[in-house]
């Protein structure tokens, strides 16, 4: 077991040692998921706090679900009904967060490096839950660890991340986290949503979707993320749909064991047709269920978890 971190700030700064520990610890606890009784006493006493100041549904409900099933008190801070809103900045809201006994914060924020700026002062273990564009480590873990239960592996294989790149905190973690374990990582949408500059992480960037999709044994769906987009990217969600739209007649051209991921929300008949996002090739709930396993190990982990006691 190779884990060496005391926060989860980003993919970008583990080893591929630390992502498999983080993979082989999510198998472990994926079994007490399965159980009767879904709870172990792992992290009993311990205070984590859901520190969110972005909207969320999946990582928010996850890591709170995570906590409990590791006997840990969680607390959810809803940004909107806090102090937050009379002018109190981050930083004394993550001192007094901490002054109430929090070992664990949690935070999701518009601003990139909002968790690794909360890291430098706080004593608490911090772990992203998404900073901006910037990165959303345990989405990438969940998603590798979904890859690898479906397809046995990473090493080798050809993962496509289609959509808006530019924008997305997703695409980096995932990138980082599959070239550290040897994927071959491609990436297709519109040129103003993927630029070039992503080459210089070891990926393919191609703009042609036949391409990209032809030899792929996963495929990455990104919507496009509006909140985060300055300016007109595209002439409309039509035309993005026409051209990068995952359909019925494109998925007919790719390997037959392809796998098509997406880490929600779904815009249904934008980034894929509906049917698809419900059909058999789809492995988007199961990301979701894997994301409970996969928290659970990064709280287990950055609290000293050895994996002796699962
Ligand atoms: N995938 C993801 O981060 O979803 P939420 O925004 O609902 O947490």
């Amino acid at each position: 077991m190779s884990w060496n971190q005391k926060h989860l700030l980003d993919i970008e700064s583990l080893s591929a040692e630390e992502i498999t520990a983080v993979l082989d610890t999510a198998r472990e606890f994926k079994t007490v998921g399965e159980r009767a009784i879904k709870k172990v006493p792992a992290l009993q006493g311990k205070t984590i706090v859901n520190f969110f100041v972005e909207p969320s549904t999946r990582t928010r409900v996850s890591f709170e679900l995570s906590a409990k099933r590791l006997s840990a008190d969680i607390i959810n801070f809803a940004a909107d009904a806090s102090s937050f809103q009379k002018g109190e900045s981050l930083k004394d809201t993550a001192r007094n967060l901490e002054a109430l006994n929090a070992d664990v914060i949690i935070i999701r924020h518009k601003a990139p490096g909002a968790p690794h700026f909360l890291a430098r002062f706080l004593d608490a273990h911090v772990i992203n839950a998404g900073d901006g564009a910037h990165e959303h480590p345990t989405q990438a873990l969940l998603d590798t660890f979904t890859i690898r239960e479906k397809k046995s592996r990473v090493k080798g294989l050809n993962v496509t991340i289609l959509g808006d790149i530019l924008y997305s905190r997703v695409a980096r973690s995932n990138i980082w986290a599959l070239r550290k374990l040897g994927a071959n990582v491609t990436l297709c949408g519109p040129s103003t949503l993927v630029p070039r500059v992503f080459e210089e992480m070891g990926c393919r960037v191609t703009y042609n979707l036949d391409e990209a999709l032809a030899e792929a044994d996963v495929i990455n769906l990104l919507r496009i993320q509006h909140e985060r987009q300055r300016k007109t990217m595209f002439p409309s969600i039509g035309e993005y749909t026409r051209h990068f739209g995952l359909t019925q007649a494109r998925l007919a051209l790719t390997k037959p064991d392809a796998i098509i991921m997406h880490p929600g929300p779904i815009n249904r008949g934008v980034e894929i047709e509906s049917d698809l996002a419900d059909g058999n090739r789809a492995v988007i709930l199961e990301q979701v269920t894997n994301g409970i396993a996969v928290r659970m190990a990064a709280l287990y982990l950055v609290n000293g978890g050895l994996g002796d006691s699962l």
